[in-house]
């Protein structure tokens, strides 16, 4: 599982914005929750912060604080000059702008980090990948998938897809992923042939519009539900 850390954008999103991405309710959140490829993300610092229960896994997480962050700091002014230069392209809903947005993420990964010393050491960060996962069947209610799958469809192809989500329905009762578009703002080529084949396959499909919007068109969210009764 060797990741090049010099290939990663270490930019994460906070427990509001996972709120809005995958329209979690009170009851939601207090499920048991794995987020997988959570990064950088203050999710669970958060979420761990107010009492609830959730596990992150990623292959960032072979990496320390301080490399994490050297890596971050490498790249964020770039990003953030790259989306400056097509600022009107962007939906600026949510962050107000591409200085407000680098200002979301620099607190963001300050708040992972003061938590990801204490939550390693408790297994709340564990390095793991998709397509396999360490986890025991039904492990947990619901598992988040955010800016991986289907966002990174260009780079991960079809069967990567479908093992990746049959091993998330495997560890969780319940699967969101979110946004359904790639980084080249398109429709995943992906998307559809995963829907038929759930849909075939008995599961409950849900693709719900949501709150949060940053790439023009990344408004949706894909839920798939083991029980369909
Ligand atoms: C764009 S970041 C998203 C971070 C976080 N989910 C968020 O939305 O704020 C994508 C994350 O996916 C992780 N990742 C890449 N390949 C993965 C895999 N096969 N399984 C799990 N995570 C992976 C990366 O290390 C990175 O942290």
């Amino acid at each position: 599982m060797a990741m090049v850390l010099d290939k990663v954008v270490p930019f994460g999103r906070s427990m509001d914005e996972y709120i809005k991405i995958f329209n979690l309710t009170n009851a939601d959140l207090n499920k048991r929750i794995i987020g997988i490829g959570d990064g950088p993300a203050s999710f669970n610092a958060e979420m761990t912060r107010q009492g609830k229960s959730v596990v992150s896994v990623d292959p960032l997480y072979q990496f320390s604080g301080d490399e994490i962050l050297q890596r971050f700091n490498e790249v964020v002014d770039n990003i953030i000059n790259q989306v400056k230069a097509t600022s009107n392209d962007w939906v600026w809903s949510y962050h107000k702008s591409p200085d407000d947005l680098r200002h979301n993420r620099v607190k963001v990964i300050q708040e992972f980090l003061s938590d990801y010393e204490t939550g390693k050491k408790s297994n709340r960060y564990a390095v793991g990948e998709l397509p396999k996962l360490a986890y025991d069947n039904q492990e947990f209610d619901l598992a988040l998938c955010s800016h991986l799958l289907f966002l990174y469809s260009d780079h991960l192809d079809y069967n990567f897809h479908l093992d990746s989500i049959g091993e998330m329905l495997r560890i969780a009762k319940e699967v969101r992923i979110f946004p359904l578009i790639t980084l080249m703002w398109k429709h995943s080529q992906h998307l559809d042939e995963i829907v038929k084949y759930y849909t075939s396959k008995g599961y409950k499909i849900d693709i719900e519009k949501v709150e949060y919007e940053l790439q023009p068109g990344g408004n949706k969210m894909l839920k798939i539900t083991r029980d369909i009764i």
